[in-house]
């Protein structure tokens, strides 16, 4: 059998099995690995691996949209009899036990969600006696969670009898974290060595959106690249270029292009390291006839605050004391025009400092604009998705993934370990 295979999911199989050769085409983006329909849940231990990294300030989670991510899933698993097993990391504890990145808030968030009580299963060592007997007596359909699973160092180490011990919690491992899907860590990875691995309908839907984003795009197909670091991006710009019709850089990172382009960038955030990557994407967006597109205006502050004093310049008149913070007008209107153009569009990093509501009009305009319109609109987790739900417009995209680094790694075409150890269907 020939099998090839992108991100983690198959495109196609050529099967010699008889004559004639049979093709098995598989829909682009389609993942070809089983999911918790395939499997029969009734009765069984369900040890499902979420990503409940969700921000705690004050002792309050502030945004709930990864603990919701997950709901339908685990009612399926509930509607069907399971017994589940939830496991998440939160915040990085550096493997040991601290007491403000305990799980016992999600614990508490979530069974308002589901309207039932998640008993939550506090320990710092994650699985002892204690919480062996709690997961051992679960009924049909009743849900514990688990404590943070870095409370364990083995867990970022991968070890495999932290995982092997986590593994004995359950019958089946569910892999819904699509967040965390980058990391090859024991509750992510080295579970699926000792147990059958399915995946969540988070991680089915992710595939699907940000899978069919970059093998079957419907065109133009526009990527909007912002954030800080041209190095941080340069892989999924890389990739990226290849795919896209037309490929816009905004927020920091523009301004490491301007100094590729010769421009006095002032006093503005400077990647040194990404410059000759920048140049490097300019002539390869040429050579392949790519349009790349930079703001041709910006605003800029004299210091980084929100109430700096400010004006607007075109891109390569910055004032050597002075900062850009955000996009100008006629560069808002040039985006709007490609976003207006566009059948789908990528949109990882925001335009501007978009924290600071005197320098957020740029960032606001983008996420309006992908949001009016009819475009297949997919929005890179972290930043623009925090972006997204500042301004409240949620509802207009057409997806917004739970995965800051991982939606990138994605992008970037790589294979994610926690993806990978999906059984195939
Ligand atoms: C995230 O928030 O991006 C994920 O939960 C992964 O967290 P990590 O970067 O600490 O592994």
């Amino acid at each position: 059998m020939v099998g090839l295979r992108f991100p983690g999911y198959r495109i196609f199989e050529l099967t010699r099995q008889y004559y004639p050769i049979k093709l098995v085409l598989c829909f682009k983006g389609e993942v070809m690995k089983k999911t918790i329909k395939d499997v029969d849940l009734k009765g069984k231990r369900a040890l499902v691996r979420c990503d409940f990294n969700v921000p705690i300030e004050n002792g309050e989670i502030t945004d709930d949209i990864r603990i919701k991510a997950a709901l339908p899933t685990i009612k399926y698993l509930v509607e069907s009899g399971a017994k589940v097993i939830l496991m998440s990391h939160l915040g990085r504890p550096k493997g040991e036990p601290k007491k403000e990145f305990s799980l016992e808030k999600v614990a508490e968030r979530l069974s308002e969600l589901l309207g039932s009580d998640v008993v939550f299963a506090p320990s710092d060592r994650v699985v002892d006696e204690n919480v062996r007997e709690k997961a051992k007596n679960l009924k049909e359909g009743q849900v514990i969670l688990l404590e943070n699973v870095r409370f364990r160092k083995e867990e970022t180490d991968n070890d495999a009898d932290f995982a092997k011990d986590l593994a004995s919690l359950g019958d089946v491992f569910v892999q819904e974290a699509f967040g965390t899907a980058h990391r090859a860590h024991a509750s992510t990875a080295g579970v699926a060595e000792f147990l059958p691995a399915v995946s969540g309908f988070l991680i089915e839907k992710e595939v699907k959106f940000l899978g069919d984003a970059v093998t079957d795009p419907k065109r133009p197909f526009v990527a909007i690249m912002g954030g800080a670091k041209v190095a941080d991006k340069i892989k999924v710009i890389e990739s990226l270029l290849e795919k896209v019709d037309t490929l816009i850089v905004g927020g920091g990172m523009a301004y490491t292009f301007f100094k590729a382009k010769g421009y006095e960038i002032g006093t503005s955030i400077l990647d040194e390291d990404g410059i000759d990557l920048a140049k490097n994407t300019m002539e390869k967006a040429e050579k392949m006839g790519k349009d790349l597109v930079l703001p041709v205006d910006i605003v800029v502050a004299d210091k980084f605050e929100n109430d700096a004093d400010k004006k607007v310049v075109d891109a390569d008149k910055v004032p050597e004391n002075m900062m850009g913070l955000d996009i100008g007008p006629k560069t808002i209107e040039l985006f709007k025009e490609k976003i207006a153009d566009a059948k789908t569009v990528v949109w990882n990093g925001p335009v501007g400092v978009f924290e600071m509501d005197n320098f957020a009009e740029g960032t606001k305009a983008i996420a309006k604009a992908l949001a009016d319109s009819d475009c297949v609109s997919i929005i890179g987790g972290g930043d623009s998705a925090a972006a997204v739900k500042k301004f409240g417009l949620e509802e207009g995209m057409t997806h917004i993934s739970t995965g800051g680094g991982a939606s990138l790694e994605f992008l970037e075409g790589k294979e994610l370990p926690g993806i990978a150890v999906i059984q195939d269907k």
